[in-house]
């Protein structure tokens, strides 16, 4: 089968289309036909192998799964003894490892039945960033005031239409060319924080990009409100963006602030409670822009610039 593999960490050129053989499910694994695959910021980390510790899970030298790729959506081609929950034919969405393929394996729990009223483009938009984005929405109440950092990206664009389904009043934080994009996801104010300073009080923020120190954004939040961070590039070659989400879990018990990181695991009941939202015309994934599977190295590319709007997506033939 073609599919995406890299030998060695480094920039897009590390990514070749090659053919590798098509795996055989084991006894709890499921074989999917892959139709999309999302492109997420995990992605990147897994082809430069940056921060340097996340090498512990990819692999210290080279990466241990040559085949890149974390979001899928396809069609079900068979399953292993032990499979109940899914069968051959079935349309699923989820994640796994090496989806930039035109097969790809995947365990039970972290697959769901597709949402019915999205194409396989749009449903692989949704497993990583919309699952990430459910969770930290989670505990939003109506009438409270929210700030999304990152708002026009894959999990922002998911994190500020929860927040409105929520009854939250919403103020997204991006670029003027993602204005319009956070407007029509139901953002009811926007900062430029490329031309204005954040200014305001929140109940809660969802931080996903920029590095903002702990000061300057507790100095935006009420005196019980909340703060999530969910992502941020940027910080030390060895630990990248994990120190401020440890700062603010260290400073936490101290103050009547809640302050959190995030680190969202996709499982079953986050893609069933998505579908649900999706399905019932609450969320659809932004898809900014759709790449072959030849174009993954472009894809993980733009999606670094920081420039493409919403979520990105490959789609396989
Ligand atoms: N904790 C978890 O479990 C988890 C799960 C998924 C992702 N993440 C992390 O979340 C982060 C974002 O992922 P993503 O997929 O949403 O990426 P993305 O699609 O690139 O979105 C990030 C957005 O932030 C904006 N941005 C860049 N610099 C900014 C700044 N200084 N201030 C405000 N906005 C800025 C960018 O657009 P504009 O500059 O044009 O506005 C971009 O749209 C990554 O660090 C990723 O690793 C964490």
């Amino acid at each position: 089968m073609k599919a995406i593999v890299q030998d060695e960490y480094g920039p897009p050129h590390v990514l070749s289309l090659g053919e590798v053989p098509i795996p055989t499910p084991g006894a709890g694994e499921v074989l999917i036909r892959v139709r999309a695959a999302g492109v997420d910021y995990g992605v990147w980390h897994a082809m430069t192998g940056l921060p340097l510790i996340s090498r512990l899970g990819f692999g210290l030298r080279r990466p241990r799964n040559r085949v890149l790729g974390m979001d899928v959506a396809g069609v079900v081609e068979s399953v292993g003894a032990n499979v109940t929950e899914f069968h051959p034919g079935d349309e699923v969405y989820g994640a796994a490892t090496g989806t930039y393929a035109q097969f790809v394996l995947a365990r039970p729990g972290k697959l769901a039945r597709k949402p019915a009223n999205l194409s396989f483009t749009e449903a692989a938009a949704v497993p990583v960033s919309g699952v990430t984005a459910l969770r930290t929405v989670g505990q939003v109440a109506a009438g409270e005031k929210v700030l999304v950092i990152g708002a026009g990206g894959g999990v922002g664009s998911f994190a500020t239409q929860l927040a409105v389904a929520g009854g939250a009043h919403v103020t997204a934080v991006c670029s003027a060319a993602k204005a319009d994009l956070v407007r029509s996801l139901g953002a009811q104010a926007v900062i430029d924080y490329t031309r204005e300073p954040l200014t305001g009080t929140y109940d809660l923020i969802i931080d996903i990009a920029g590095n903002r120190s702990l000061t300057v954004l507790r100095g935006l939040l009420a005196g019980r409100g909340r703060l999530v961070i969910v992502g941020g590039e940027g910080g030390s070659r060895w630990f990248g963006g994990l120190g401020r989400p440890l700062a603010a879990r260290l400073i936490s018990p101290f103050t009547r602030q809640r302050l959190d990181g995030l680190i969202a695991l996709t499982r079953t009941a986050d893609l069933d409670a998505l579908r649900d939202l999706i399905e019932a015309g609450t969320v659809r994934p932004a898809v900014g822009r759709t790449y072959s599977l030849a174009e993954a190295g472009t894809a993980v590319s733009d999606l670094a610039s920081g420039n493409a709007p919403g979520k990105l997506v490959i789609t396989v033939d």
